[in-house]
């Protein structure tokens, strides 16, 4: 008889799934399945539970809420909880950023500072702003406009005749800049190529410039040079378009600043989307932080009159504002900054022990340890070795959940991501990078068998990543 329902599970591809383990409760950093085995979330799934599991204060919150004010739709009646946590959040996001836009998550809220920039666009009589350049790789979200935002060349075939990709311009890594560049020439390269792009496509028409400041699983947590930030701020300024920032992963703290956007205060951006570590995995909430001279001048000419029936919802904005006063009691962005440097050296030297671990990137509780099968060449292990696969199993064996899926079809190259709540501990997060340690060394005997089966390495990536 066919089972029903079948969970999520029943509808990812049943061909080289890592089976996945039935887990009952959380608490913490930690994660327990039915059989009582304890794992380490070392990476808050997809870096979304920032404050940890089981926080019994944003639990509290929310039942509160929940018996107070359930519901009220923002289109028919205001609530005290939205008010108090977009004004909060604008607190922290600082000058520039005044007005704070809800989502339910990262894609709506994409989609949602996409909209915005084009109503003010239509607004102001400058219809022709149609264009949105993003980076190759990029991950941008999964409804039918940001997948194609994204830089994801494994979508083509869906895209295809069904979305219009966006121009995209090359991301600028620095672990393997193509054709032998240095990384600072090769992010100028990446620069101008966002010049060239805006003037080929006529700066009238471009809306927007979008780019993760910090990467996530897309780009193994590429951190671009403070350089190229500052050039494409003065690209976008200079063009007329706007510079928005995808902190849906890595704002809300995880680099050790309230948002990555403050690391470069010369590259101001002017949106910036957050979601995940906003409800850290309690509420689904997503938001655009947005200058209030831009919101206030539209809502004087038009309006921005999206809705959807649970943004600025109540109990989530309850759920969000408890999140916030557990990051300032446990300082939890202080907490990212210098657990982040000791995270750091430990991949540091996980990775000089490693024979796989060609890169560690990141910055604060944000980073990844890139694959590969050579150190010296830097070559990428086959992805038909499914590395990260074989990662994420030979990490629950070690008592890990690791983040990991071969974005690209692994052609800019494999990695893991490593991004546990802000709220480990330092024994914690010594216990992580030893099981990361066990894990890599199961993971590299493995590959290494796996490899010596097979001839040679593919290419991959080279071609695509001077092409774009
Ligand atoms: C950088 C970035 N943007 C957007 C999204 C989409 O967010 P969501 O999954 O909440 O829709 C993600 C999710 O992984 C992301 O990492």
């Amino acid at each position: 008889m066919t089972e029903i329902g079948g969970g999520q599970t029943a509808f990812y591809a049943r061909a080289n799934i890592v089976p996945l383990p039935m887990i009952a409760r959380a608490e913490g950093v930690h994660m327990w399945d039915e059989a009582g085995r304890r794992y380490i979330d070392a990476s808050s799934g997809p870096a979304v539970s920032n404050i940890g599991h089981g926080n019994a204060r944003v639990a509290a919150a929310m039942a509160a809420q929940a018996e107070t004010l359930d519901y009220a739709f923002p289109r028919l009646a205001r609530n005290r909880s939205t008010l108090a946590y977009t004004e909060r959040l604008a607190r922290l996001a600082g000058p520039g950023l005044e007005r704070v836009h809800l989502a339910s998550g990262g894609s709506e809220a994409m989609e949602n500072a996409i909209k915005l920039l084009r109503q003010h666009a239509i607004a102001t009589g400058r219809p022709a702003k149609t264009q949105v350049i993003t980076c190759q790789p990029s991950y941008h979200g999964a409804t039918i406009a940001t997948l194609a935002m994204n830089g994801e060349v494994m979508m083509a075939p869906f895209l295809d005749g069904f979305a219009t990709p966006t121009p995209k311009v090359p991301a600028p890594f620095a672990y393997r800049p193509p054709d032998n560049q240095d990384a600072a020439h090769y992010a100028r390269h990446c620069a101008e190529a966002l010049d060239r792009t805006i003037r080929d496509l006529g700066p009238e028409t471009v809306l927007a410039f979008v780019i993760e400041p910090v990467g996530g699983l897309a780009t193994g947590c590429l951190v671009p040079p403070a350089d190229y930030m500052a050039r494409i701020r003065e690209i976008c300024t200079r063009h007329g378009v706007a510079l928005v920032f995808d902190e849906i992963l890595c704002g809300m703290g995880r680099t050790g600043r309230f948002l990555a956007a403050h690391h470069w205060p010369d590259a101001r951006p002017d949106l910036v989307t957050l979601a995940k570590g906003m409800g850290s995995g309690y509420a689904p909430l997503g938001a655009v932080l947005a200058p209030a001279a831009l919101v206030d001048d539209l809502a004087e000419r038009t309006g921005f009159e999206f809705q959807y029936s649970y943004n600025a919802n109540p109990i989530a904005s309850a759920v969000g504002l408890a999140v916030l006063e557990e990051y300032e009691r446990l300082d939890l962005i202080g907490q990212a900054a210098w657990l982040g440097a000791r995270l750091r050296s430990g991949l540091d030297a996980l990775a000089a022990d490693s024979p796989i671990v060609g890169d560690v990137r990141g910055l604060g509780l944000l980073h990844a340890v890139e694959l590969v099968a050579d150190k010296t060449t830097k070559a990428p292990f086959p992805t038909a070795l499914q590395p990260t696969e074989r990662a994420r199993r030979h990490g629950l064996d070690n008592g890990l959940i690791l983040y990991a899926r071969p974005t690209s079809g692994g052609r800019y190259g494999h990695w893991l991501l490593i991004a546990p709540p802000l709220t480990i501990t330092p024994e914690e997060l010594d216990d992580l990078l030893a099981r990361l340690a066990a894990t890599l060394q199961g993971l590299a005997a493995d590959l290494a068998g796996r490899l010596e089966a097979r001839a040679g390495l593919e290419p991959a990536y080279k071609d695509l990543q001077s092409s774009a």
